[in-house]
């Protein structure tokens, strides 16, 4: 069913059955305004930790704490109706160990309504996946690009190539044994992409993988165009917001300048006599 006719957001349960049929949109989000702007319009919406980049200015996402997190998933809880919020577990919430992640993903779920976590990692964490399924928490799990391990990575760089295929392919089946009810792929190459997608059983969900993930994800302001600091590969601008919004600013500027804002229109005049 698609999000516009659909009038409750679908759970963890839905999105896996969508697996091979319609397409999941998904898109990320961190403000209430963001969030009312694509609810009809997303199957699953997921306040990323890409929001200490985005929003906070911090030069990579292991800064994220788990109190923004809260702030941000809350908001935007607030703005959808229709479609399932998923909420990123910050950098150092949840690899300790199974018990350390359930008491975070429990907080972030209680304090903003998340319906489901996401973490990063494949194989290694499937023990910590299977603990939190098997507790009430539905995972959504990442593998590829993974952020939070940038410097372990070496760079944002195109995951899967070659040698490492069969670590992700083995990533990949590990993280849908313990339960995750999708994964996201990032920076994959796209015949892999397609291998894993076909491979397992639960949905892909692509961010620079392949058309043939079973959905696909962008964080928002970089497909608005309000996230310029560099633009990736994969991401298709679908609005020029940033270059629009500087133009408007210095329209406002000019204008006060000018005094020519506030105009009539915007002022108060003195209450009539007698009114
Ligand atoms: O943090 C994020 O925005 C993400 C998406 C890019 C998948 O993890």
């Amino acid at each position: 069913m698609s999000a516009t006719a659909r009038k409750t957001a679908p759970l963890p349960d839905d999105i896996l059955a969508m697996k091979g049929d319609t397409p999941i949109v998904s898109l990320t989000a961190y403000t209430t305004p963001m969030a009312r702007m694509m609810d009809a319009h997303c199957d699953f919406v997921l306040v990323g930790d890409s929001v200490g980049m985005v929003l906070h200015g911090l030069p990579s996402t292991l800064g994220v704490t788990m109190d923004m997190m809260i702030m941000h998933g809350a908001a935007v809880a607030r703005g959808l109706e229709k479609s399932m919020l998923v909420i990123d577990m910050p950098f150092g919430s949840y690899e300790e160990g199974p018990a350390q992640a359930f008491r975070n993903a429990a907080q972030l779920m209680r304090e903003t309504g998340a319906v489901a976590v996401k973490l990063e990692g494949g194989e290694h964490m499937a023990e910590t996946i299977a603990f939190l399924v098997a507790r009430g928490i539905p995972v959504m799990a990442h593998i590829g690009l993974t952020p939070q391990s940038i410097n372990t990575l070496g760079g944002y760089k195109v995951q899967g190539r070659d040698d490492q295929a069969e670590q992700l392919l083995a990533d990949a089946r590990a993280i849908a044994d313990a339960g995750a009810f999708s994964v996201v792929l990032e920076k994959v190459p796209a015949t892999l992409a397609d291998q894993i997608t076909a491979e397992i059983p639960i949905p892909t969900i692509g961010i620079g993988a392949s058309a043939g993930c079973d959905g696909q994800i962008l964080v928002v302001d970089d497909m608005l165009g309000l996230f310029t600091a560099f633009k990736p590969k994969f991401v298709k601008r679908y609005a020029q917001l940033g270059t629009d919004g500087e133009a408007a600013i210095a329209a406002y500027a000019a204008d006060v300048r000018a005094r020519s804002f506030p105009a009539e229109e915007h002022t108060f005049a003195d209450k009539a006599p007698g009114k």
